[in-house]
């Protein structure tokens, strides 16, 4: 049998009085009117503990959204108990039964949840309509389905045989459980890294963040009602180094699918190797962490089109995207024009919540994101080393709002050229034509990540030697265009370096990292 070649899911515009603006708004306005209730899931059955947390709209601190249960070491014990539980049937089922459970997540998503799934996006992280729409709309679906045709790939990969030889290669699911650590500021990313290793046949623990339970909940809705057998997926809301405890001490740990901080991920590794002689397996890590994405621009490049990549790249998604740019070095010549775009466009930017359509800068996620891009941006201004050319300034009163801020720094090391601040702030460092030599190495030199990074250049020159310099600074690259934007099915996506473990997802080479494949040999 062949699976449904996929087509990228189009991306609705939620222009005004469209069908879909309006569905958008009835879905906000529902949630906006209750207090959604949020039951972890394990075994199938909603569980809810004694432990109540608000949450909290991060552009609206007054409106309570709903109320998750928090759990304790116990449901992470009972998560692992009901995975295993559900490994061998799930593993046993043929795998195109397992596919169909998820290409008719994606057409739930793409139909009659949509609204639903942009909504608690937009109210629970933060994202405009647009932003939402790319995010919990069309990469989940992206992933879902695109996922089924690389496991389809995968599975009819088989070696060479011989007269009287037939050699085969089974590829098993993980011995064991897989647990799956997601990120606050991808809903696409979350649904993607449980369904991803389920669909080779793993059973999963999920753990989200806390302050993306909302889409979470809808997520295990519409995987529950595409027909998911209980216990496949197990969705715990309990504090990470607890959950941590208890997973990383299982001999039955069989994987994580990680995406998040660096610092975060290297504990976790260190942690998985101090336990390693507990384990019936070595447990595979793909983890896509933290990243400090470059634009370089030659002063062959077209100013408006350097503009535009930088504040879309920088402040799209209030900058809180893996891939947002968040450094660049712009020749002196071309600097005063680029200047003069960068703050004409965002003159133009409004910031406020996510239900006024017209809203492109959003809140951040929480108080201890925006505290560390607060005192990142007080400390420039205190410094005499950076010069602030636009922004600066942040209030947390109704929400927690930072104006999208852009640093012209002295020196191309200065802190916020190296460290990640995950916001709105974007640190430029204005060169010398005569020392974009010089410029390539410091942009290869002066962080540890690799995630993404661009070349703005017209002529081709440049551009190749930009590209083979630079060949290990960033998973994802690209030429004249913003370091965002991946597209599943297009550019497969990961970074390098402390940036992670580069298994891109949304392709073959992460499905690879959920089976075990044993070869069979038969002689005649
Ligand atoms: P985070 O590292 O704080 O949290 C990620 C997950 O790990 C959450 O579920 C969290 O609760 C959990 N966690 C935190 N500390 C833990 C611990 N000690 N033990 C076990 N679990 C723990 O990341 P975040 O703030 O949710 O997301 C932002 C980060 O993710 C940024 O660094 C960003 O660059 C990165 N990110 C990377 C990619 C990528 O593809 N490379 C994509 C999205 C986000
Ligand atoms: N896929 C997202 C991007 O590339 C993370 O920006």
């Amino acid at each position: 049998f062949n699976v449904p070649t996929p087509v990228n899911e189009p991306v609705k515009e939620y222009r005004p009085d469209s069908p879909e603006r309006e569905a958008l708004k009835k879905a906000l306005a529902e949630f906006r009117a209750q207090e959604t209730d949020i039951p972890m899931y394990i075994g199938g059955q909603e569980i809810r503990t004694d432990k109540k947390v608000r949450v909290a709209p991060p552009h609206d601190h007054q409106h309570t959204l709903g109320y998750f249960y928090e759990g304790e070491a116990e449901h992470v014990k009972a998560a692992i108990e009901a995975a295993l539980s559900a490994k061998e049937n799930w593993a046993n089922l043929p795998w195109e039964n397992r596919a169909s459970i998820f290409l008719k997540a994606a057409d739930l998503i793409a139909g009659p949840y949509r609204a639903r799934i942009n909504a608690a996006t937009m109210l629970g992280q933060s994202k405009n309509a647009y932003q939402a729409e790319i995010d919990s709309a069309c990469e989940l679906i992206d992933f879902l389905r695109f996922n089924v045709l690389y496991a389809d790939e995968i599975y009819r990969q088989q070696p060479n045989s011989s007269p009287g030889v037939w050699n085969r290669l089974e590829y098993r699911p993980l011995e064991g459980f897989v647990f799956a650590l997601t990120p606050f500021n991808f809903t696409a990313i979350a649904g993607n890294l449980p369904t991803s290793a389920a669909l080779m046949g793993n059973t999963v623990v999920w753990k989200p963040a806390y302050t993306q339970v909302l889409s979470a909940k809808v997520i295990m809705d519409v995987l529950q009602e595409a027909g998911l057998p209980d216990g496949v997926i197990n969705l715990i809301y309990v504090d990470g180094p607890v959950a941590g405890d208890v997973i990383f001490n299982n001999p039955d740990f069989a994987g994580i699918h990680f995406t998040g901080s660096t610092g975060v991920f290297q504990q976790i590794w260190g942690t998985i190797g101090a336990n390693i002689h507990k384990y019936k397996s070595y447990p595979r890590i793909v983890g896509e962490t933290g990243g400090k994405d470059f634009v370089l621009v030659h002063e062959s490049a077209e100013v408006d089109e350097v503009a535009v990549g930088l504040v879309r790249g920088a402040f799209e998604f209030q900058g809180q995207k893996c891939s947002a740019a968040s450094r660049a070095y712009v020749p002196s010549n071309l600097w005063p024009a680029v200047e003069a775009k960068i703050k004409q466009f965002l003159d133009e930017l409004k910031m406020g919540g996510t239900e006024d359509f017209t809203n492109f800068i959003n809140a951040v996620i929480d108080e201890r994101a925006f505290k560390k891009i607060a005192a990142y941006i007080e400390e420039a201004k205190n410094s005499n080393e950076v010069k602030i050319i636009a922004g600066g300034n942040h209030d947390s009163s109704k929400g927690y709002f930072i104006e999208p801020t852009v640093l012209l720094v002295d020196r191309p090391d200065y802190r916020t050229m190296c460290e990640e601040i995950f916001g709105p702030v974007l640190s430029i460092y204005v060169y010398k034509a005569e020392e974009f030599t010089d410029i390539i190495k410091t942009v290869n030199t002066t962080s540890p990540y690799a995630l993404t990074g661009s070349i703005f250049a017209k002529d081709r020159y440049v551009v190749e030697q930009v590209t083979k310099q630079l060949q290990n600074a960033a998973g994802n690259f690209y030429i004249n265009d913003k370091p965002t934007g991946a597209v599943v099915g297009q550019q497969p996506f990961g970074g390098a370096r402390a940036s992670g473990t580069n298994d891109k997802a949304g392709s073959a080479l992460n499905l690879y990292r959920w089976v075990s494949a044993r070869t069979i040999k038969e002689t005649f």
